[in-house]
């Protein structure tokens, strides 16, 4: 059975959801699923918008022969050639050989190294500012490389307002029947998960995504519509969503307030971080705890993108600090997060040594991060007698966070 919506007069999404797929890019979780969107555009020639997952590529050719209803399809536009999009292309040109494949030459490369098209397949390069009419129908190509591969472009369609945006403006999430944005509580439901995946398959881009947006700022109000590749169309709000890109590729934090982010073997880090977290509630500093250990670092990322403060509680462990810590500050480093002030926790049964490694990765490896000089340091456990240390650190990260504000 079809499954297509209609998105303008001519346009329709053809695209699927994939809840069977545990991790994206065999990376990161996604529990709530993820859409892969394609989109058919019927005018005076047949044009299909990028393509879907391999495991997907069946419903997008059944979406895509309802509505050409026996036409032939006519032109291919492939954005983007990672395999979640590019993958599919193979089943759409063994149902349409005679469609022309219009991409970057990069996309044209990659396509050939994946195997996702004959070499007979007739082929267009698509260059910046290059306009081709459908009919009705035209758009004009924006070469975006490294949002987040080089391959990338985006194209408009000036008739509707639409941007057809790669997976610029994507989100994890299925959609369950809801394409459009406004069928969602998209801040309450939606945004963490716009997050998260931002910041970590695009947060290391912030200037390539950045030169983007000034592209778009050229279209000048004439901006209608988001068709991204992962997540919801956008027809309305645009400009919220995009000054949340904005931020995001700035590195700005989107609140002043806490991450606080624990790594504990026995209980004592925990127990000290929870007290942490108590006493900078109580001085309205809005604090997030996390335990490094069970929380993927995925959703650490996308919370460093969001907190202007992150404090970092770890045991010592092999005279470093503890692994997936490190994990989590490795992760940091490559995705370029930078701006943030840190503060720090260390344990250490016998030589409590994470405190001081911690604060030389944060200076020495992260940019434009300041630090807190106010380290708390314990022994297996926090004693009473150094409530006032931890009162300090708590006052120091309250003062810093109500300054910033
Ligand atoms: Fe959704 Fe970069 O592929």
């Amino acid at each position: 059975m079809h499954c297509i919506r209609k998105v303008t007069d001519d346009l329709w999404w053809v695209g699927a959801n994939d809840r069977r797929t545990p991790l994206f890019e065999n990376v990161h979780p996604i529990p709530r699923g993820v859409s892969y969107n394609s989109y058919l555009l019927l005018d005076e020639k047949t044009v299909l918008f990028d393509c879907v997952d391999w495991s997907a590529a069946p419903r997008l050719v059944e979406n895509v022969e309802h509505l050409l209803n026996g036409r032939e399809l006519d032109y291919i536009v492939l954005h983007h050639l990672e395999p979640d999009h590019g993958a599919g292309l193979w089943a759409v040109l063994q149902r349409w050989p005679g469609a022309t494949l219009i991409s970057s030459l990069a996309a044209q490369r990659f396509m050939d190294q994946f195997g996702f098209a004959p070499i007979q397949a007739q082929r267009i390069t698509a260059k910046e500012g290059e306009r081709f009419s459908f009919g009705r129908h035209a758009v004009t190509f924006y070469a975006a490389p490294m949002v987040h591969w080089p391959d990338v472009m985006v194209s408009f369609e000036e008739t509707d307002g639409v941007l057809f945006s790669a997976d610029a403006f994507g989100v994890f999430g299925a959609l369950n029947g809801k394409l459009f944005q406004d069928e969602l509580d998209f801040p309450h439901d939606w945004l963490g998960e716009a997050r998260r995946y931002y910041a970590n398959i695009v947060g290391k881009y912030g200037p390539q995504v950045q030169a983007l947006l000034a592209k778009l700022t050229a279209l000048e109000g004439r901006l209608k519509l988001l068709c991204p590749l992962h997540g919801p169309v956008w027809r309305s709000d645009l400009d919220w969503f995009i000054e949340k890109y904005d931020r995001w590729s700035k590195y700005q934090p989107e609140d002043h307030g806490v991450l606080l982010v624990y790594g504990s073997m026995y209980g004592g880090t925990e127990a000290a971080a929870e007290a942490l977290a108590t006493a900078l509630t109580e001085r309205g500093v809005e604090t997030s705890m996390y335990d490094v250990s069970t929380t993927h670092v995925s959703q650490l990322i996308a919370e460093s993108f969001r907190c202007s403060h992150i404090v970092l509680a770890s045991v010592t462990y092999n005279m470093d600090f503890y692994p997936p810590m490190r994990d989590f500050l490795e992760d940091m480093r490559a995705l370029g997060l930078k701006g943030r002030t840190f503060a720090v926790m260390e344990n250490g049964t016998w030589n409590p040594a994470a405190g001081k490694l911690i604060e030389a990765f944060v200076t020495g490896q992260l940019e434009d991060c300041a630090l807190l000089e106010s380290r708390v340091t314990m022994k297996s456990t926090l004693k009473g007698e150094q409530a006032g240390e931890l009162e300090a650190l708590a006052e120091a990260i309250a003062h810093s966070v109500k300054r910033e504000a």
